[in-house]
């Protein structure tokens, strides 16, 4: 039986195409390090909204008090709801819908009110590059300011069941 020391490794100098892999590969890592952070403060998919907890109890009290000032007509059971520019603006999620219709002026600010009253739903309004998740118990409030006149489309980014395919909606801009 013999046993063989390995050789004492030997250093080799770089390559010159493994100097610049290297330096590639750093310069890579700087940059997606240096573009992540840049995103991170000015990127405009970072969503001006914040979470507050609330009961369903008081979402819908708020909302239908939203309802009973400003609504306007009516499509199917749905209220079709004309609220005043730069006010609070409420739509509650539950499966598989959204309530009520709301009637926006393009160009104006709302303060839009999110929540759900059983599963967790996604808020996606595509028009605005808005998507938000939409939990019970909490209230989403995402400053909104519709850009395009026409029918925003709303639909649930989050599986919610059986009927989320179906679960969308729109929001009217005029
Ligand atoms: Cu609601 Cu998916």
């Amino acid at each position: 039986m013999h046993c063989v020391a390995p050789s004492p490794p030997v250093r080799q100098p770089l390559s010159t195409s493994e100097r610049l892999w290297l330096i590639l590969a750093l310069v890579w890592g700087l940059s997606i390090v240096a573009a992540t952070s840049w995103w991170h403060v000015h990127g405009r998919f970072n969503l001006n909204a914040q979470a507050r907890p609330i009961t369903a109890e008081a979402f819908v009290a708020r909302t239908q008090a939203m309802i009973d000032a400003h609504t306007f007509g009516k499509e199917g059971d749905v209220p079709v709801v004309r609220p005043p520019a730069d006010s609070d603006v409420y739509i509650v999620a539950r499966a598989w819908s959204w309530w009520p219709t709301l009637e926006l002026e393009k160009g104006r600010s709302y303060r839009l009110h999110l929540s759900s009253l059983d599963y967790p739903h996604g808020f996606l309004l595509q028009t605005d590059n808005i998507n938000a998740q939409v939990i019970p118990g909490f209230e989403q409030v995402i400053e909104l300011k519709p850009s395009t006149a026409g029918d925003a489309m709303i639909v649930c980014s989050e599986y919610c069941g059986l009927g989320h395919p179906g679960m969308t909606s729109r929001i009217k801009v005029r």
